[in-house]
């Protein structure tokens, strides 16, 4: 029974690259990529990739390549399925080899049913007599009756039980609790208990409604303060934002997040119905992605301490990058949203909205706190680094504001702080081109396949049917523009993977070359790897349709007589 594609793309997602190759291979960051030794041949420098946007990874030294699956394939001399089964025991899931190729689905909608099941016996509680402690807990943080209901918010008895006795008596078994990640077992007894006992329990819940996992707090000061479900079938923080089900349904243009729920929920009971929270982790990725569907404007609320300070300057350009517009919310007087509320109510949390920085505010106030401008040698450090600041910012007029304002600022002229950042910004473009000519050059000798396997008759066409899979694999709906046939490619295997990217589109599946299967050799994916890791600075600037019509033509020129073709060649060059 081969392996369902639903099936192949839950485990691809459950099993971010990153993460498996990072347990093989220690990786540094290098812009969107992430760099290493190649585990599969020896080498100094590191020409090791993983697109972990893509979901793959490269290595340009000895050109193998391919998704998760074959990474594990290939470091675990595995077979296909043997690799399938390794990566569903690492990310618990159910194995494939039950022979129903749903069961994947079946099994998500039972946890999934445990889980809403549990939010209200977890609910319930609060209102039973030893519900009472929770119940003083909440008073004591000023939660409203509406804002607990609005919620769901419950409570975890004390007791190693009380949760697992309520879901066996409605049906479900003790190994959906352990999977959906609500209780644990015992190490050497096997015995099975609850994971949250006396906790007050936030429920979380995906954007289509599904409670999914909980957040446990203590009620007092002991550690550890919040406890999470553990990563399951259906809960995976690192894609899933707190409120965002409620948050998306706010007629306010913009979002605002926070480090915590409880944060998220001080700011939902003030009247700021547009707040989410990140589930204790740092934004990733997934999350950038996820609010970007919702908004282009968004507010961040760290914590005002240094660990709030750092998440903020990390989360900037990745907010900027996926065209959300970023401002910062300073807070002062308080460590956080929910203590600033109660301190200083809702007006005055308006105000501080309204006087969120943008980034390059964000930046040089910074930078102001940062030195001490009455000390000249400080003052010039810090007209250096404004400056520096200042020349990556990519409008003129921007430059221009802020150069006026860091000048104002120190005390010095604005022409000073202008040629600083004209000479930052030379240094910065010559850097750029440099590194620019390296690539290309990269590039022009990796045009031919190193694949031996695999070659190119027709460079013009290759090239552009690697442009166009490049395009379609960054940005699937431009499949809604394509209509090429497969056999117009003159490489029969980017025309393959056209169109297995094309069935995927069509499927509403993650159009990834990681998850394409069985259906391509390992030469061959690995191939597919390296065109989709390839920068595309010498193609890419060109629209998907010149693509299209360079393929068409060349296509059309294949299928010419030798008189044609001569003829064809006269004809241009007449023309010229
Ligand atoms: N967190 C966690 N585990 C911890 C501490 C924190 O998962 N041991 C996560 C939680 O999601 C929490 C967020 O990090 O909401 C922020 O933590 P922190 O700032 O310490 O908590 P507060 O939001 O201030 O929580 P409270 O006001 O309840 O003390
Ligand atoms: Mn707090």
């Amino acid at each position: 029974m081969p392996i369902s594609p639903s099936y192949l793309d839950e485990l691809v997602a459950r099993n971010p690259i990153e993460e498996v190759v990072g347990q093989y291979v220690s990786l540094t960051r290098r812009s969107s990529n992430l760099f290493g030794l190649c585990p599969f041949h020896s080498e100094k420098t590191p020409s090791f990739s993983v697109a972990p946007d893509k979901g793959i990874y490269y290595c340009f030294g000895c050109h193998k390549g391919g998704g998760v699956v074959n990474f594990i394939m290939e470091i675990e001399s595995l077979s296909f399925r043997d690799a399938v089964i390794f990566l569903a025991k690492r990310a618990n899931m159910p194995l494939p080899d039950d022979g129903r190729p749903d069961a994947v689905s079946k099994q998500r909608d039972r946890l999934l049913a445990l889980c809403k099941a549990s939010a209200k016996y977890y609910h319930e509680q609060l209102k039973l007599p030893h519900g009472e402690p929770a119940r003083a807990y909440f008073a004591k943080r000023a939660l409203s009756p509406a804002t607990i209901t609005r919620f769901g918010l419950g409570y975890a008895p004390d007791g190693w039980n009380g949760l697992i006795d309520a879901m066996t008596a409605q049906g479900f078994t003790k190994e959906e609790l352990l999977a959906a990640g609500l209780a644990l077992k015992h190490q050497t007894k096997g015995t099975v208990y609850d994971r949250f006992r006396n906790r007050v329990m936030f429920p979380i819940i995906d954007v289509r409604g599904n409670v999914i996992a909980f957040g446990g707090r203590v009620l007092d000061d002991s550690t550890p303060k919040y406890l999470n479900s553990s990563e399951t079938l259906i809960f995976n923080k690192r894609r899933n934002l707190f409120a965002l089900n409620i948050a998306k349904k706010s007629k306010a243009d913009y979002i605002i997040l926070t480090e915590g729920y409880m944060d998220a929920i001080a700011l939902h009971q003030y009247g700021f119905d547009c707040a989410v929270a990140s589930l204790g982790t740092s934004l990733t990725e997934e999350h950038v992605n996820l609010l970007s569907k919702y908004t282009n404007k968004l507010i961040l609320t760290y914590d005002s301490d240094e660990a709030g300070q750092n998440a903020t300057r990390r989360a900037l350009p990745m907010l900027e990058k996926a065209g959300i517009a970023v401002k910062v919310l300073r807070m002062q007087g308080a460590k956080d949203p929910d203590e600033f509320l109660k301190k200083y109510g809702a007006d005055a949390f308006h105000s501080l909205l309204n006087k969120s920085e943008n980034q390059a505010e964000y930046f040089l106030n910074a930078l102001l706190r940062k030195y001490d401008l009455t000390i000249d040698d400080q003052k010039i450090a810090f007209a250096r680094e404004a400056a520096q600041t200042i020349a990556a910012m990519p409008n003129a007029v921007e430059r221009d504001v802020y150069c006026r304002r860091a000048a104002e600022a120190a005390g010095v002229s604005p022409e000073a702080i202008r040629i600083e950042a004209e000479k930052a910004r030379k240094k910065m473009a010559r850097a750029k081109r440099i590194r620019q000519e390296r690539e290309n050059t990269a590039v022009s000798q990796m045009h031919q396949p190193k694949e031996r396997t695999i070659r190119y008759e027709n460079m013009r066409s290759a090239m552009a049917e690697e442009g166009l899979l490049q395009q379609l694999a960054k940005e699937p709906e431009l499949f809604e523009r394509v209509d090429l046939d497969e056999s117009l490619f003159s490489v029969p295997l980017l025309g393959r993977a056209y169109s297995a990217m094309r069935a995927q589109y069509e499927q509403g599946r993650t159009v990834s070359v990681a998850s394409l299967g069985e259906a391509f050799s390992a030469e061959e994916t690995a191939h597919l790897s390296s065109v989709l890791q390839k920068r595309g600075d010498l193609i890419s600037d060109q629209a998907i349709d010149d693509y299209i019509r360079v393929i068409r033509e060349e296509h059309a020129k294949s299928n010419m007589s030798v008189e044609e073709r001569l003829r064809a060649a006269q004809d241009r060059a007449n023309k010229n």
